[in-house]
């Protein structure tokens, strides 16, 4: 089972659209995904066709009352798992002020999570995709402690450099408390070719951070705005779409990676 966290403390640069279309198409290649909102927001929740604030277990259930994450799993109408989240879970960083193990949380609830897998008959995850919130609160560090690899969704704006630098500066402190955290990817979003300021960002990305670069660029397309008001991943809204092409693309080159070990 591999574990990725979706994070970029930006706001709106694509997250929750990654981490929703991005498990659907790992699904739709017969991988076995748990999708986890871990924003307030409840996006993802959302965005897979659950009611967010109708769901009995959510994440606030599992890290404020201790509830095991197996018990908090929905089967989602897009046809994965999730386990949802709503503006339950936004007085963590309050709640949970000066709890010690405040931070190892996700990674504990995680760790039951696969001694579990380990006794169950059922077949166990491939993957375990975490939707994190724009900041880097306590739910995100939870994310970050708990994880294997983090993708990272950019926008080719003016600033991204300078995000991503900050970004990796935060990944690499944390990996005191967790020594596998590293950053799987770094995926384009929002990207629009025929603009000659996202080219050249997009040009100096590669440049300093190739190695890290996914090659799929995430097009804007407007089917992957309208898909979360109709409770669905692209996939199931609009296959033919180039945003759906693009994640399924972009979970080829995942599942690549798992293969070559290289994650
Ligand atoms: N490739 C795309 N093409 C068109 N619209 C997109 C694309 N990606 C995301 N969007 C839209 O942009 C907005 C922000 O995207 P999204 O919610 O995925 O970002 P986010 O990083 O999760 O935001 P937040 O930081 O608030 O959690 C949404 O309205 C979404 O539908
Ligand atoms: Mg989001």
């Amino acid at each position: 089972m591999e574990i990725i966290a979706i994070a970029n403390q930006k706001g709106g640069v694509g997250k929750t659209t990654t981490a929703v279309n991005l498990t659907a198409s790992l699904a739709a290649r017969k991988k076995r995904v748990l999708l986890i909102d871990l924003d307030p927001q409840g996006n993802a929740t959302t965005g897979t066709g659950l009611d967010k604030n109708s769901l009995e277990q959510t994440m606030a259930d599992v890290l404020l009352d201790g509830v095991p994450l197996m018990n908090a799993i929905h089967q989602s109408p897009a046809g994965f798992d999730v386990i949802g989240a709503n503006r339950e879970l936004a007085g963590m960083d309050i709640t949970l002020m000066g709890q010690a193990n405040s931070h190892e949380l996700m990674k504990n609830a995680m760790a039951a999570l696969i001694d579990d897998q380990a006794t169950s008959k059922k077949k166990p995850y491939d993957f375990v995709i975490m939707d994190c919130a724009p900041s880097l609160n306590l739910l995100t560090i939870n994310a970050l402690v708990a994880t294997d690899g983090v993708i990272i969704p950019m926008q080719c704006e003016y600033y991204a450099l300078e995000g991503l630098a900050d970004l990796s500066q935060t990944i690499d402190r944390l990996t005191e408390l967790n020594p596998k955290l590293h950053i799987r990817g770094v995926v384009r979003t929002l990207f629009d070719a025929r603009n000659t300021l996202a080219n050249d960002v997009s040009d100096e990305l590669e440049a300093h951070f190739g190695d890290i670069m996914y090659k799929t660029h995430i097009p804007r397309n407007i089917r992957l705005a309208e898909a979360p008001a109709h409770g669905m991943p692209v996939l199931a809204f609009e296959k033919r779409s180039k945003g759906a092409k693009a994640y399924q693309k972009l979970a080829g080159e995942v599942i690549k990676q798992s293969l070559q070990n290289n994650v």
